[in-house]
């Protein structure tokens, strides 16, 4: 049987700490699609074609079975859709606990079939954030060892001072 799983999320911007977890879900899951959020209610620094850039140039290396792509809606239509059984989230702390079990419930509300699967970041990375990253970048810190090298890139780009 084959075992399909979505990691769905913001990535605005893709952290090491959520790069990680796609690693281990990727060794985890025969099929693992990457689902880049288009949450018309947030405003991003990335567009989803933008992020969705980013993380197949991180995730290349994980090998041909890992996807990106954008998705509207909810997550649990994005599995549906893509005939996933799992959906993967990461924590890195306790604190993310609450809101994920939260989620947790309400995708198994809507969606009896889909199961979460989560599994933890390693510890290295359990201080970073997609926001710690862009406001480090923003006041021209280093964030290489936050992001991969394409977020780091880009990042670098969008805060480049102009003259
Ligand atoms: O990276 P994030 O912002 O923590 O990811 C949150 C995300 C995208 C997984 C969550 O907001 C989500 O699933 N949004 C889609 C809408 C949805 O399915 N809502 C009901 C489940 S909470």
């Amino acid at each position: 049987m084959s075992r399909v799983a979505v990691f769905p999320g913001s990535f605005d911007p893709m952290t090491n700490a959520h790069l990680d977890v796609a690693q281990r879900a990727a060794e985890l899951f025969d099929r693992l699609l990457i689902g880049v959020l288009n949450n018309t209610k947030k405003t991003a620094l990335f567009s989803v074609d933008q992020r969705v850039a980013q993380i197949r140039e991180a995730v290349a290396p994980f090998g041909p079975h890992v996807e990106v792509s954008g998705f509207d809606g909810l997550t649990v239509d994005f599995a549906r859709r893509s005939g996933a059984g799992f959906i993967v989230r990461g924590l890195r702390a306790v604190s993310d606990f609450e809101a994920e079990l939260q989620m947790a419930h309400t995708n198994r509300k809507l969606q009896p079939a889909v199961d979460t699967v989560f599994l933890m970041s390693a510890l290295e990375y359990g201080y970073v954030s997609s926001s710690l990253a862009k406001e480090v970048a923003q006041f021209g810190g280093d964030v290489t060892p936050m992001v991969p090298p394409a977020v780091a890139n880009a990042l670098r780009a969008h805060f480049l001072p102009r003259s």
